[in-house]
């Protein structure tokens, strides 16, 4: 049975290669420009990864069965005329589409943030999509969460897969019942509570319906009032987590990619406020507890916010493997 391998371009810090790892698949090619992630990668996989893709000859890189990519989103100038791929030049789908026009690997998996979607008024992903099928892809997509795969974090991402022999089966993926951010908490280590005068906490904070978050407060530090509509001061102008405070009865926000200090507060059992931990952070991503962290904790929140959540790659992996490889490849346990 020959070994199925993929390439991990964008790579971060591996959390796409974790989930393929899982399937007994074999890395044969990794790229990434930040060499924080490279130096993080490098710990825990053993391998440096490439640096800026644009500079890398496609010609260069290894044969593959799958490329896996969770790539930057960027607008796209779409012009009138079908000029091939050629239109999306400039941009990192341009590099992802020469390399599939090279190596013709039988598999393309893509990572995005959800916001995607509705990009440009939709006119980026089906400019996505469109390239994959020119490039002789059968494509299918779905916006998954997080937190139906096993982590307290409502985390949405698109999920892009193309085949050369036929659509894959977004049915097919394997959900689990929703936890809570408690189950996922520290227990022996020192908190950094907020003092009673640093927030205000509503009454009565609900589980809010789909999303399965409970909004219990926010914290008083820091509130514009000026220029700001009433009743929303707690709302941070930029990206509306870091003022506002969730009950560890449900489950946590996405942990946004711009968030370099972890301002993120929860509401324990016994009503204190607290910050989350950084290692709660790895956890409600669905890193392994033995994963390698070497950066510092500013740079390992920005990685953090970059990634996956491990648990849902593994399970599109899994299915990658039984619908498009027989199922063959040998899962880790
Ligand atoms: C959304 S993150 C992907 C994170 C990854 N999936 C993980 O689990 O950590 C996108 C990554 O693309 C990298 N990147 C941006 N421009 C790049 C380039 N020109 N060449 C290679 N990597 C690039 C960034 O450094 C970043 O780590």
């Amino acid at each position: 049975m020959a070994i199925v391998k993929f390439i991990d371009l964008f790579c971060g810090i591996g959390g796409i290669r974790l989930g393929m790892d899982a399937q007994g698949f074999e890395c044969v090619f990794s790229s990434d420009i930040n060499t924080e992630c490279q130096r993080t990668y490098y710990e825990n996989f053993g391998e440096l990864p490439y640096g800026d893709i644009t500079q890398i000859d496609e010609k260069s890189i290894p044969d593959h069965d799958i490329l896996c990519a969770g790539f930057p989103c960027q607008p796209f100038s779409i012009s009138g005329k079908q000029k091939g791929f050629d239109d999306t030049r400039g941009t990192l789908f341009f590099d992802i589409c020469r390399i599939l026009n090279e190596k013709k690997p039988p598999v393309v998996f893509l990572e995005n943030v959800k916001h995607l979607v509705h990009h440009n008024g939709g006119k980026t992903l089906q400019a996505i999509l469109d390239k994959l099928i020119e490039l002789g892809y059968s494509v299918s997509w779905k916006v998954l969460n997080g937190a139906d795969f096993g982590v307290p974090q409502n985390r949405e991402r698109i999920i892009i897969i193309g085949s050369l022999v036929g659509k894959f089966n977004f049915d097919k993926l394997k959900t689990v019942p929703r936890s809570r951010l408690l189950e996922s908490l520290d227990t022996d280590v020192e908190f950094e509570y907020l003092n009673e005068n640093e927030y205000t906490l509503i009454e009565n904070p609900k589980q809010q319906p789909g999303s399965g978050l409970i909004f219990a407060g926010y914290r008083n530090k820091s509130i514009r009032k000026v220029g700001v509509r009433p009743g929303t001061e707690h709302l941070s102008r930029v990206h509306k987590q870091p003022n506002r405070i969730y009950s560890v009865l449900g489950i946590h926000p996405t942990l946004p990619s711009q968030e370099s200090s972890g301002r993120y507060f929860i509401l324990t059992t016994d009503n204190r406020v607290r910050k989350l931990t950084i290692n709660e952070c790895w956890r409600i991503m669905g890193f392994p507890e033995t994963y390698v962290k070497v950066s510092s904790i500013g740079e390992q929140y920005k990685q953090l916010g970059n990634s996956v959540c491990i648990p849902m790659i593994k399970s599109v992996a899994e299915e990658i493997n039984n619908q498009f490889f027989g199922g063959e490849q040998i899962a880790e346990s």
